[in-house]
């Protein structure tokens, strides 16, 4: 993977970031998963007796529902999608926001499929293992399963979340099968955790390959000599400075538009803060937005009419899925593309896109990535976790925590409680 920065950065303004990267060194080396930074140790730590444990329990699965909100979810569906892997025979439904049309709609699909009981797989996923949307899910989810089937589906169930939950105490005593994260490591930092390794190894996909890019980005970037790793810290944690309020994740294949969503949050909740460590007022952060190639159609106008104040990151690959372009009649409509494939068509979207950025003399950067493989979207993953936490210390604002989302969850709680008294 390699970062390009398109737009001149003065780092010599901001603290120097060499000495957090020796204690986040130190942190790897010695394996540490018992603080927050630790989320850069997990893909060196090994999980394989819990995943094996996981699919002896459940075995072949022909669908996984996964019932998890946020950071809980945000990361499988991204690798998943990533690796195209909806082609694959075993199906991936996230119930994360409420929707009682989501559920039905899975047991329609589950009646269509004629999926019996064994094939299925539900892992409900909450390291508070008190999150409102989650819980109403997996109860009502399991429901609905239980009487599809005629037939409890709590030995098709798998829990992750934090040990001594109430949710971890509960799945016990109801019988599900529990996993746990390690306490330090919060929800958008647990992609390479249980969290996102048991339902990714479930769904079939390759996380050797996932790990392994995740391992060498993190080697790399910690690396005395890393330049890519650190000039992209440098960029994020300048951007509010230069007067950059948008960061732009800009994705030129579909695929990636989950990871560009699991990115979203990483950044908001990460770097999106009313105070500084030091209890500070100001307003942390920049609003992350999502892209895709789709979207040249769309927001596109408004980008390059110069439009000031948002950074793009894009995110290119050396290869995309080809397929020859040639021999039909409609090609006469525009004669070169005959004989192209369709790698050709995104190579020349993606340089055509940078270089009219360039001339509006918009701010951007380019992540290349050899292809759109596990090895490259778990060295992508990673990487952005490094570059944030990073970019938060230099910003000086936490990172690990997301004290405002409170606000909202206190008022619906509320509601709710006033409702039962009534
Ligand atoms: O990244 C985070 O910490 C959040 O997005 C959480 O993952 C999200 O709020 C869900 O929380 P929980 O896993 O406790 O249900």
């Amino acid at each position: 993977m390699r970062y390009l920065q398109h737009t001149a950065i003065q780092n010599d303004s901001v603290d120097n970031v060499f000495l957090y990267r020796e204690e986040l060194k130190l942190i790897v080396e010695t394996r540490d998963v018992g603080v927050h930074e630790g989320a850069l140790t997990l893909p060196f730590v090994d999980s394989v007796s819990d995943i094996d444990r996981a699919k002896k329990y459940v075995g072949e699965v022909d669908a996984v529902f996964l019932v998890g909100i946020g950071g809980s979810s945000l990361g499988t569906e991204a690798v998943f999608q990533a690796l195209k892997a909806q082609d694959a025979n075993v199906t991936l439904t996230v119930f994360d926001t409420v929707s009682s049309d989501r559920i039905e709609r899975a047991v329609r699909m589950l009646v269509r499929r004629n999926i019996p009981k064994e094939k299925i797989a539900i892992i409900i996923i909450s390291k508070s293992g008190g999150t409102t949307e989650t819980i109403t899910n997996a109860s009502v989810l399991s429901q609905a399963l239980s009487s599809h089937y005629s037939a409890d589906v709590k030995d098709r169930t798998l829990v992750i979340t934090d040990q001594g939950s109430r949710l971890d105490t509960l799945s016990h005593e109801i019988g599900y099968e529990v996993f746990h994260l390690p306490h330090a490591i919060g929800g958008r930092f647990s992609v390479f955790s249980n969290v996102g390794l048991i339902p990714l190894a479930l769904l079939g996909v390759d996380i050797a390959g996932v790990l392994r890019g995740a391992r060498e980005a993190i080697t790399s970037a910690l690396a005395d000599d890393s330049k890519d790793a650190l000039d992209s810290v440098y960029a994020l944690s300048l951007m509010s400075a230069r007067g950059l309020t948008t960061l732009d994740t800009f994705v030129f294949d579909a695929s990636l538009e989950a990871y560009a969503k699991w990115r979203r949050q990483l950044l908001a909740e990460s770097l999106g803060k009313s105070n500084d460590m030091k209890g500070n007022a100001g307003m942390f952060g920049i609003l992350p937005t999502v892209t895709t190639a789709g979207d040249l159609h769309s927001v596109a106008q408004l980008y390059l009419s110069g439009a000031r104040g948002i950074h793009t990151d894009f995110i290119t690959f050396n290869t995309y899925g080809s397929m020859p372009i040639t021999g039909h009649p409609l090609l006469s409509i525009i004669p070169y593309l005959e004989g192209k494939t369709t790698d050709d068509i995104l190579q020349a979207l993606s340089a055509g896109v940078l270089e009219a950025y360039t001339d509006q003399q918009l701010s951007y950067a380019e992540y290349r990535l050899v292809s759109c493989s596990a090895y490259d979207i778990g060295a992508l993953m990673a990487h952005n976790m490094f570059e944030t936490i990073c970019a938060a210390k230099l910003l000086k604002v936490n990172a690990f925590d997301q004290p405002n989302v409170e606000l909202y969850k206190i008022k619906t709680k509320a509601r709710l409680e006033r409702e039962v008294t009534n």
